[in-house]
């Protein structure tokens, strides 16, 4: 369920008219609905709460500060995968204890801002990266509360780009060798082990990939509780599906996952962190763009929105599919006609849809793509000199510019031409 509704014929952001928007800000725009991810943040805490929990919303999906704040304030914590993220996340007031910090690749540099500043767990992805921990924290004479990745060879069934749980991904400490590993993390001075760390990929629509990664760290608790390790955190990554259509998907709710949780894990006493992303962010938000042109093709005609490829990189990064809607609504009967629906960049690949049914439309329309909250705006790119479009959060009956139009004297300040040319 989202806020995003027609009234009067015409699209709504809860209270508020994407049209008013779009006449302020212009096109195109990403909007958020607060409500909305007010209400996902609360349907996962409501389905953990049986459990000691902690909500740690992953940053990567949409990292305004502005939502960060929401969501901070709503009680949740943050999943960060750079120093650039963690710096968001404290910036938007989330105190270090309620910070995670994920990822293959994390700096000596990133470890000492998030050692210093405040970090309730590292999730360690490989044996070097646990020396380098080892070595910074003791350098500055803290200790880094860790938990170890484990990849638990599981097929998440989801787009090959976007899983992260199979034994050919780069992703964890395979399950088999974790024993090994987290006998080195006792070792090593400047670490304490708190927990185990598992996240198997994105846009999942079973529960059953989950419950086999599950059933797993379930056993592995067992194993290096026996061999002595202080295993009270089960940080059970994202990756939970959300809805693209309106028609044909039903991904498990929130409810259902959190009672699997209960199901396989609760009887260990772990305190349990999960790191959703995009079931909090993706159907809170939608792209506002407006029709160019309408161009008269072979067999159908191209709508040329002012929106592209560098602004919603999904459909063309992975083909994904986002429903388009009219922001004002047809009238019932009207006929439906199909639209290769394009941006103006100069790529082929810069296509959201193809063959498209949408009513008949014109120049100077608006269009929203749904479900673009999620890997939206935190993907875009200046791609073609296209300026990062701006970001508005409504709230009932209220909205504000969350992240303003860039002006080109910005953009094109930032290049500096050497006086030796
Ligand atoms: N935790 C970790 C360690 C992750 O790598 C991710 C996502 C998440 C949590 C959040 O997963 P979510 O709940 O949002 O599924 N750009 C792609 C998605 C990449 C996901 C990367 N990792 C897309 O647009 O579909």
């Amino acid at each position: 369920m989202d806020h995003f509704l027609y009234r009067n014929g015409s699209l709504h952001a809860e209270d508020v008219a994407l049209t008013e928007i779009a006449a302020s800000v212009g096109t195109p725009f990403y909007c958020y609905s607060a409500a909305t991810l007010t209400r996902h943040y609360a349907l996962f805490t409501e389905a953990l709460n049986p459990l000691p929990h902690l909500v740690c919303f992953a940053i990567k999906s949409l990292s305004n500060l502005a939502v960060l704040k929401l969501l901070g304030d709503l009680g949740a914590g943050m999943d960060v995968v750079s120093g650039g993220e963690y710096r968001r996340a404290r910036a938007a007031g989330v105190p270090g204890d309620r910070i995670v910090f994920s990822g293959v690749g994390k700096t000596r540099d990133e470890m000492r801002l998030a050692l210093q500043g405040g970090i309730r767990q590292f999730n360690v992805e490989s044996e070097p990266e646990l020396r380098a921990l080892s070595q910074v924290a003791t350098e500055l004479g803290l200790t880094a509360p860790i938990a170890l990745r484990v990849n638990p060879d599981v097929d998440a069934r989801t787009h090959e780009k976007i899983a992260t749980g199979k034994k050919e991904n780069k992703f964890g400490i395979p399950i088999s060798r974790a024993p090994q590993v987290y006998a080195e993390a006792a070792r090593l001075p400047g670490l304490q082990v708190v927990g185990i760390d598992v996240h198997i990929g994105s846009q999942l629509t079973e529960l059953e990939p989950f419950e086999q990664a599950f059933q797993k760290i379930a056993d592995l608790t067992q194993t290096l509780r026996a061999q002595g390790h202080d295993i009270r955190r089960l940080d059970l990554g994202g990756g939970l599906g959300i809805p693209y259509t309106r028609s044909n998907e039903a991904p498990p709710l929130p409810l259902d996952y959190g009672a699997m949780i209960q199901r396989t894990l609760g009887h260990l006493g772990c305190e349990i962190e999960i790191e959703p992303g995009r079931l909090i962010s993706g159907n809170a938000g939608v792209l506002v763009a407006g029709v160019i042109y309408v161009k008269q093709g072979e067999d159908r005609d191209f709508l040329i929105l002012d929106a592209a490829m560098n602004d919603l990189a999904r459909p063309s990064m992975y083909g994904a599919h986002h429903d388009i809607l009219p922001v004002t609504e047809a009238p019932p009967g009207t006929e439906m006609q199909p639209y290769d629906v394009v941006g103006p960049v100069c790529e082929t690949g810069d296509s959201f849809a193809k063959g498209r049914a949408l009513p008949p439309l014109a120049e100077g329309d608006l269009v929203a793509f749904r479900s673009a909250g999620a890997y939206g705006a935190v993907m875009a790119s200046e791609y073609n000199s296209r300026p990062l479009i701006p970001e508005v959060l409504v709230q009932g009956d209220h909205y504000a510019v969350i992240r303003a139009r860039p002006t080109f004297d910005e953009i094109l300040n930032r290049d500096t031409i050497p006086e030796w040319l």
